[in-house]
């Protein structure tokens, strides 16, 4: 998979990509992301990228020349399965897309500052609008990287156990069991004894009791009706 990101701020999509299961994806050659830097196409001698918004009002927003020229540059090389625009009013950002863009082949995504982008961009470039959550970042940078760790970690090859991804929490919309690890009891507090029990058929039981139970305590919208209303 290739994913294009095009930032002002592209120095911090450095950290999140560079390490751990991110790097291992892109050392394997699953993963490909190339980081693209707006801020060249800016207007003028000051390389203006933004700017106030007409009709009023506190904010500058990502005028359309800048970004159309790199987009326009990015798509001369590659079709793009989705124009993903990073945005507090777009899609709320779940497991079930995640899993659906992993299976493309090339994505681009817009990460916005400011007050966003001009409409006009989304109109003309943009087909899918995410948001990660209720709650407004300072740019579409950590937006980004969070649907990008969230897929690449999903691509064939990229985690090691490879049924590990799919027993994920929200994989079959439950959240995950507890797990454990050694030692087997630690300040007075023991691992459940049918961990330990090597019955395997009453472990997967036990865990799909556990998940249900903790969907139903903390996630009961995850559920259907009759089931979180028990
Ligand atoms: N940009 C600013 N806030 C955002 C959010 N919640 N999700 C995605 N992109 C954003």
């Amino acid at each position: 998979m290739h994913i294009d990101i095009i930032s002002t701020v592209p120095e911090l999509l450095d950290s999140p990509l560079s390490h751990s299961i991110m790097q291992r994806a892109q050392d394997k050659n699953l993963l490909t992301v190339r980081v693209h830097d707006l801020r060249p196409y800016g207007l003028g001698k000051h390389n203006s990228v933004d700017d106030y918004q007409f009709g009023g009002g506190a904010g500058m927003v990502m005028r359309c020349e800048p970004l159309a020229a790199l987009i326009d540059e990015l798509r001369a090389e590659r079709d793009y399965d989705e124009v993903i625009y990073l945005t507090p009013d777009g899609e709320r950002y779940a497991q079930r897309r995640a899993n659906r863009l992993s299976l493309c082949q090339n994505l681009l995504l817009i990460c916005g500052h400011y007050k966003g982008i001009d409409e006009r961009i989304r109109e003309t470039y943009v087909t899918l609008e995410i948001s990660i959550g209720d709650y407004v970042l300072s740019g579409g940078e950590l937006a980004a990287a969070v649907v990008v760790d969230s897929i690449g970690r999903l691509l064939p090859g990229v985690i090691g156990d490879e049924t590990s991804a799919l027993t994920d929490t929200f994989q079959d919309d439950l959240l995950a069991p507890p797990v454990y690890t050694r030692p087997a009891e630690w300040r007075g507090r023991e691992v459940p004894a049918i961990l330990r029990s090597g019955d395997t058929g009453a472990i997967e039981a036990w865990r799909e009791e556990q998940a249900l139970e903790r969907t139903r305590q903390r996630r009961p919208d995850l559920l259907g009706d009759e089931l979180a209303d028990d």
